[in-house]
């Protein structure tokens, strides 16, 4: 007994490493549970197509175990060819036609929801967010309420959301698991996918496509809130006026030295980004105080953000910002990390629908 379980060692360990890796994760970042059409949708595809599979698997393996022990030579058995036979047409033809009809079972349903997933033909009665992917962050740009963001995507419950996805630069892939599939972001053509949530909350997203040194830092949020906050949001970004936001005097430095520095250049702090076709060359600024995470990673305390501007690299290496802008001091990132920090046009942000999502740092 305690040989064959030797023998099996391996097996029962990688048997055991499944069963404790698999509750491994992160909520709202699943595929298996997911909060919206879109998603539930992909589910069912993967739970038939086990169902079918592991229906095959053990129909294989079953029979071939049995033959195994049953039917090996034991000792003193004689010496002995067994019949040899060739050929069975009636086995032939089942064994052909049985994996066609399990084939038909998971293409039919498959095929049907691809066309239902890549229907747009609404797109214009719904919201649409144009999606740029960049090495390594996502600007997310409101058309028709002339507003962006980066970092996090705000949607509102119940309602479908056309994501129009380009990339500035290299492939990447839009992708969050608990809400809808994954689509490749091309630089040339627009995919247009949809998603809806069905439940308040902060769902995350990754770059599913090796982008660069950083691609595992590309992550993003959607925030979904109820359509009343999402109202709130659009109105309170459009307000936003990031001159009229009252500055100390430690930020109204930080703010003239994000001026000399021309950090402008690159990121803009009043929704200039919306417009048609502009490809901003750094991450909107404009709600940065109400972000869930900055750099796609990093908890948007003013600690962390110090570290990130005096050196980028550090923390995301092949970003565009390394370089890009003179030496920055410790003390002279203190004061523009104390500005940004005042950039804060709403009060409905990924913190009022989930209150944990600032307290993890996880991804860090
Ligand atoms: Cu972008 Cu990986």
């Amino acid at each position: 007994m305690k040989t064959w379980l030797g023998k099996f060692k391996s097996i029962t360990l990688l048997g055991l490493l499944t069963i404790v890796l698999a509750g491994c994760g992160k909520e709202n970042l699943t595929a298996l549970s997911p909060k919206g059409g879109s998603a539930d949708t992909s589910l069912y595809l993967i739970i038939l197509t086990t169902i079918v599979m592991s229906l095959v698997f053990l129909a294989v393996v079953i029979p071939f175990i049995i033959v195994l022990f049953r039917f090996r030579k034991k000792k003193g058995d004689a010496e002995f060819i067994p019949e040899q036979v060739e050929g069975n047409q009636k086995l032939e033809t089942i064994w052909t036609i049985i994996p066609i009809i399990l084939v038909v079972i998971m293409a039919v349903p498959t095929v049907l929801a691809t066309f239902e997933l890549a229907d747009d033909a609404d797109a214009a009665e719904h919201i649409n967010i144009d999606v740029t992917g960049n090495q390594y962050w996502w600007h997310f740009d409101y058309q028709d309420e002339e507003i962006a963001t980066s970092q996090d995507m705000y949607i509102p419950t119940d309602t479908k959301v056309y994501v129009n996805l380009i990339t500035s630069d290299v492939l990447h892939s839009f992708w969050v698991p608990t809400l809808a599939g994954k689509m490749d972001v091309n630089p040339e053509n627009v995919n247009t996918m949809y998603m809806d949530a069905e439940e308040e909350g902060v769902y995350f997203g990754k770059c599913a496509e090796l982008c660069g040194p950083s691609h595992s830092l590309m992550d993003f949020k959607v925030v979904a809130v109820s359509e009343d906050d999402y109202e709130t949001w659009v109105t309170d970004m459009q307000d936003f006026d990031s001159e009229e936001v009252e500055l100390d005097a430690v930020a109204t430095e930080g703010k003239e030295l994000f001026d000399d520095k021309n950090c402008l250049s690159c990121h803009a702090t009043d929704n200039q980004n919306y417009q048609e076709g502009s490809v901003p060359v750094g991450p909107d600024l404009t709600s940065f105080a109400d972000r869930s995470r900055f750099a796609g990673i990093l908890l948007p305390t003013k600690e962390n953000l110090v570290d990130w501007i005096v050196d980028p690299e550090s923390i995301k290496p092949g970003n565009k910002m390394t370089g890009a802008y003179e030496a920055t001091s410790e003390e002279e990132a203190e004061k523009i990390a104390e500005y940004l920090m005042q950039l804060s046009p709403s009060d409905v942000t990924a913190e009022s629908v989930d209150t944990e999502v600032l307290s993890s740092d996880e991804e860090k």
